[in-house]
């Protein structure tokens, strides 16, 4: 790791691990200038990509050309409005409603280690593991800054990028674009990859070549997204899980985003990710600063494996934080998919006292406790105990719950609003509306206005109430409707462009306060399943509910996805009862326990009516969880085969980081009366150790399983799977 800066040649060069960033300051006016990304380097002699020597297109000598200079240099942030008529990364607005702008090298500082951004979700390292470089930028004539932020970590290929935009100028003017990255490269029949989906089919891939003009994703709702993931790869052609080369970005924000790829008349790409600007206007006073959200980027040349193994040493090291860190996570039941909205404290009792002579160590209590709801359509807001359903109260439920051996937790959706509500009866105008128009409503909610501070506090008062009212030892926070008619009643005119960004800013504050206040509650986000399922909600909760599909066989494509970018410890997964409730498919007890071994894992079901040959296979499945958990928290992820490109084979792998042990995980999809043996090419092995698998007694070696493979019978049934440890030789302790 590294931060250099060679005056001669007035380049700065970024080293990872494996990985160098290079930009150059370029011509008398000091334009600053992508060079390089890629493959660590070893010189700073590559400023030619530059291109600047090449005549006649270089202002201080041919000033009368100037946008054919503008228009094709790789400007590392570039504006608006003065030539370059590609996508620009910065879009201002003045007072005259001009548009133009033109940032060039101010000064720059290097230091150890890395500020926390304002009111925002942000990587993090301990002293002497990361190095800092902030370039300030300066259009003259406006007095306008853009302050470019670059981290570099000790044990992690990704650079965190992220920007300050400050008015130092004598006026106001309004920032219409802000993007936290932008990168211009040579095209090299570059391929974007993306992740898709809906509610309850999230996170599918998809790869497409790109060609001239844009290529983008983005976020228009208030929230990520279950249909477009704040992610895209550039990959180059022929890329597959282990060879190929691949420039990943993940935003760590969970509002509105865009995404995109600008190939220009030249084929070079223009690559940038922030904020989504059509919804946005910031209105910037003299002397204010606005901060965009992180921006993590990483490069490799070991395929996709590469990346997701960058992804997830970081996400779990430099962006999850508090007691469960490292730490496993209670087996849980949630009584959702149980009883919905039906339940009363008998009825949860029951399924906690069942639950807790099978091993499972937390009872959720999920939608339907408060205000007087047992339907969809009333009480978000009013979040005081329904002691129609629970008498005594939490205090007399959790300390029951509590004395049958079990932890308690419980669901909030603290940013919705019901219409049929005290708080709306209230407070009408907390609700975000335009007005003289009525609101669209969602699942018969509406949102509340977190851009103004008295709306968090005051959901913050019950919360807190709530929480300090009991043992209460998890909070599941959903949100359940994407954002719409736009509208604060706080904001004057000029400022409702600021409301998408300002909620989240509340939100981020509420998930703050309740982790700072409360750090011993284990916080699960959750949005309709994963419909903000980001690096910004990780920053505050160490797992996220990844689909409200529980099918088992869905499953395997959705957390395929997801796994691509986050930790398997991050992975909400549970099983449940069948036909599964979201498709109605049928699939085996046991299938449904390995899948869900691949995430948190608990239970989504009536444990006191499932079928008795189900409920007797939990102990055994929780003995599993005990057993790989640590391996599946804490080891490398390595995606083998995937059921939609080989004839419905499913197989993933985890392998501790001291290479003494493996899991595998296999899911046969189709069972076909052809099917015969399959060989898997396992991954991460020591190629000098000997496995053997538990139960067996051959013994294998390391590099064996890797390149010859490991052979796996054909299994009978439908949708049947199995896991396989596999335990170096001389490592008898597992
Ligand atoms: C959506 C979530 O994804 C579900 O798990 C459940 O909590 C419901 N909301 C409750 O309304």
């Amino acid at each position: 790791m590294g931060i250099i800066y060679d005056e001669t040649g007035r380049v700065f060069k970024l080293d990872t691990p494996h990985t160098s960033y290079m930009m150059g300051i370029a011509d008398e006016e000091g334009f600053l200038g992508h060079i390089y990304y890629g493959k660590r380097i070893s010189s700073c002699d590559v400023s030619y990509l530059l291109r600047i020597q090449e005549p006649p297109f270089v202002p201080s000598k041919n000033n009368g050309d100037r946008i054919s200079f503008l228009d094709a240099f790789p400007m590392e942030y570039p504006t608006h409005g003065i030539g370059d008529f590609r996508e620009a990364a910065l879009r201002i607005r003045t007072q005259g409603g001009h548009k133009a702008c033109a940032l060039t090298y101010v000064s720059h500082r290097i230091y150890e280690g890395k500020k926390k951004l304002p009111g925002l979700p942000a990587s993090f390292a301990g002293e002497g593991e990361c190095e800092t470089l902030e370039i300030v930028c300066r259009d003259k004539s406006l007095g306008l800054e853009a302050v470019l932020s670059y981290s570099v970590f000790e044990d992690s290929d990704v650079t965190a990028r992220h920007v300050e935009i400050r008015n130092q100028g004598g006026e106001k003017l309004w920032l219409e674009k802000v993007s936290s990255m932008s990168l211009d490269m040579d095209n090299r029949d570059f391929e974007a990859l993306t992740l898709h989906g809906s509610w309850a089919r999230e996170c599918h891939r998809q790869t497409g070549r790109l060609g001239n003009g844009f290529r983008g994703i983005a976020s228009r709702r208030g929230m990520s997204g279950h249909q477009d993931h704040p992610f895209m790869a550039l990959v180059t052609e022929h890329t597959t899980q282990e060879r190929g080369e691949v420039y990943g970005v993940q935003l760590m924000y969970s509002g509105s985003y865009e995404i995109l790829a600008d190939v220009s008349q030249h084929n070079t790409v223009r690559w940038q990710a922030g904020l989504e600007s059509q919804d946005f206007c910031w209105e910037l006073n003299p002397g204010e600063s606005f901060c965009a959200p992180e921006a993590l980027l990483i490069y490799s040349d070991r395929g996709l494996d590469g990346m997701t193994a960058d992804f997830h040493d970081f996400i779990r090291e430099h962006v999850i934080r508090g007691k469960y860190k490292n730490r496993k996570r209670p087996v849980l039941i949630n009584n959702w998919e149980a009883t919905y909205f039906d339940f009363n404290t008998e009825k949860l009792l029951s399924i906690a006292k069942e639950a807790a002579g099978l091993g499972i160590e937390m009872l959720v209590m999920d939608d339907g406790w408060f205000g007087h709801r047992s339907r969809a359509d009333s009480s978000l807001g009013d979040w005081y105990v329904n002691e129609e359903k629970l008498p005594g109260g939490l205090p007399r439920l959790v300390e029951e719950v509590n004395r049958l051996g079990l932890k308690f937790g419980i669901w909030f959706e603290p940013e919705m609003i019901s219409p049929e509500s005290e708080l709306y009866r209230k407070h009408p105008d907390w609700a975000i509306a335009v007005p003289g128009r009525t609101p669209s409503m969602a699942r018969e909610q509406l949102v509340l206005d977190f851009s103004r501070p008295e709306v968090v506090e005051g959901i913050w008062e019950q919360m807190e109430a709530v929480l300090k009212s009991a043992n209460i030892e998890y909070v599941k926070w959903d949100m359940n409707r994407p954002l719409c008619d736009l509208g604060s009643a706080a904001l004057p005119p000029q400022r409702q462009g600021e409301l998408l960004h300002r909620y989240m800013l509340g939100v981020y504050e509420l998930q703050e306060r309740l982790v700072t206040r409360f750090p011993d509650i284990l916080l699960e986000n959750c949005a309709s399943g994963g419909g903000r399922y980001d690096a910004g909600m990780l920053y505050y909760s160490p797992q996220i509910w990844c689909s409200d599909d529980t099918d088992a066989i869905e499953r395997l494509a959705i957390q395929e996805g997801t796994a691509m970018l986050y930790p398997l410890s991050t992975m909400g997964a549970h099983v449940s009862d069948c036909p599964n409730h979201t498709i109605g498919r049928t699939t085996p007890f046991e299938t449904r326990g390995y899948v869900a071994l691949a995430g948190t894992f608990g239970y989504e079901l009536d444990v006191t009516r499932i079928p008795e040959t189900d409920r007797e296979q939990i102990p055994g499945q929780i003995a599993l969880y005990h057993k790989y958990n640590d391996l599946v928290r804490e080891g490398d992820y390595y995606r083998i085969s995937s059921a939609a490109q080989s004839c419905g084979c499913d197989c993933w792998q985890v392998v501790s980081k001291d290479k003494k042990e493996s899991m595998v995980t296999v899911i046969q999809v189709l069972c076909a009366p052809g099917n015969r043996t399959r060989i898997l090419h396992l991954k991460g092995l020591d190629p000098e150790k000997r496995y053997r698998i538990d139960g067996e007694d051959t013994l294998i070696k390391g590099d064996s399983l890797m390149y010859a493979g490991l052979p796996v019978p054909a299994m009978k049934g439908d949708f049947a799977g199995k896991v396989m440890h596999l335990v170096a030789e001389n490592d008898k302790t597992k």
